[in-house]
């Protein structure tokens, strides 16, 4: 049996995926993850879709929560 995955919404900084997640891009060519991995929220990374930490220079600001 797999773990259930999560994404959670890191405060002023990026989506955490983790679980048994396959990520593919818009053609359906899989992306080679690990099992914990980040996905950029700001839009600010060089290393899109994942996040390089480029959200903390930026000083990007986003603190979402579900209602
Ligand atoms: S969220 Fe980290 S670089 Fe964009």
């Amino acid at each position: 049996m797999s773990e259930k995955a999560q994404i959670k919404v890191n405060d002023n900084g990026p989506y955490r995926v983790k679980g048994n997640v396959e990520m593919v891009d818009a053609d359906g060519n899989v992306f080679e993850t690990r099992k914990t991995f980040s996905l950029c929220r700001c839009g600010q990374s060089s290393n899109k879709p994942f996040c390089d930490g480029t959200h903390r220079k930026v000083d990007f600001e986003s603190e979402p929560r579900a209602e």
